[in-house]
């Protein structure tokens, strides 16, 4: 079974090398072959995709591409004997794990929901087409997804498939473990009204991957708050439009709106508008890279 494990790995390692040659090379330039693991004492490890075959065999596992609408089957490594190798069975005491991508999409993603459902580290198509896919929910971008895509076994679960393309970044280039809850910044007050909380709640859920509040979530779309709110400078109705179908406003934005098929969207968004008014007089000056260092290095209680 291992033996077989590094030829296999090599055949696709190369399958992608060519196509991305081919097709994406500006795309290939900065798409690293590997990618980091940082455990809580933020010591780094670098691994390539024979390194993660070295501790699991590849799989090939048929999933519901929520970013496709269609099946796709995808050559992949499952999470969890990765994790328990890099990290030790401790990571399943940590809070989240944060995903970082080369296009700046950064997921924090629950612990829980890798010990009640299972994740892949995808690295290539099964039938070797450039791992690459058109994502319908960014006005149909066609976007590289190396060198490691996070998949979930969601054929036979209602739960997952509801749950959108929220939790699968695409891109990873770095997998940090997080023992405490990371992001001070966008919490809203402690006596903010429930509203407001479940508001924080949906942030977190759809929009944060992408967004930062105050500084903090992902690098792939504009800062929300800081200096100047969203609030402050697009009127109500149009807030609500934007975050609904952003498609309305500007025909070629990149933005996906908010599903229809969420139950209750209505309500979500306008929750979603509480928060951020509140944030919106909860301005924090966004934190260096340096500051964070040190928080992760010496975590208040
Ligand atoms: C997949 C990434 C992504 C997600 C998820 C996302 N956005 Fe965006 N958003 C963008 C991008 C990119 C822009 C920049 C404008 C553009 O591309 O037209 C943007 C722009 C905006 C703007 C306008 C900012 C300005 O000053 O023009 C608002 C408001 C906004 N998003 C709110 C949200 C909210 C609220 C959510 C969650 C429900 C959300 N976004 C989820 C990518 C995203």
């Amino acid at each position: 079974m291992l033996s077989l494990a590094p030829k296999i790995l090599r055949h696709s390692l190369l399958c992608g090398l060519l196509a991305s040659a081919l097709s994406l090379a500006p795309a290939f330039a900065q798409n690293p072959i590997t990618f980091e693991f940082k455990g809580v004492d933020q010591a780094v490890k670098t691994l390539s995709l024979k390194d993660l075959g070295a501790i699991t065999p590849a799989v090939s596992l048929k999933v519901f591409e929520v970013h496709e609408n269609a099946e796709r089957i995808y050559r992949a490594f499952p999470a969890r004997p990765v994790l328990d190798k890099i990290f030790g069975k401790e990571w399943e005491k940590a809070q989240e794990i944060v995903f970082t991508s080369i296009d700046g999409y950064q997921p924090s993603i629950p612990i829980a929901k890798f010990l009640a459902y299972d994740a892949y580290f995808a690295f290539a198509h099964e039938n070797g087409a450039p791992f690459t896919m058109t994502n319908t929910l960014q006005n149909n971008e066609i976007v590289p997804l190396g060198p490691l895509y996070l998949i979930w076994d969601n054929i036979n679960s209602k739960v997952l498939l509801e749950s959108g393309a929220s939790d699968m970044p695409y891109q990873i280039k770095s997998v940090e473990i997080k023992f405490v809850a990371p992001f001070p910044n966008i919490a809203p007050p402690a006596n903010a009204s429930a509203e407001v909380q479940r508001g924080f709640a949906h942030f977190r859920k759809y929009c944060m991957a992408c967004h930062t509040i105050n500084g903090e979530g992902g690098g792939k779309a504009p800062e929300l708050n800081y200096p100047v709110s969203v609030v402050e400078y697009i009127k109500p109705e149009y807030l609500k439009r934007w975050i609904e179908n952003p498609q309305t406003i500007r025909y070629n934005t990149t933005m996906p709106g908010l599903a229809k098929e969420i139950p209750d969207r209505g309500k979500i968004t306008e929750e979603l508008i509480l928060y951020l008014k509140v944030m919106s007089i909860t301005k924090r000056a966004p934190m260096k890279p340096s500051d964070q260092g040190e928080l992760d290095r010496h975590p208040r209680p």
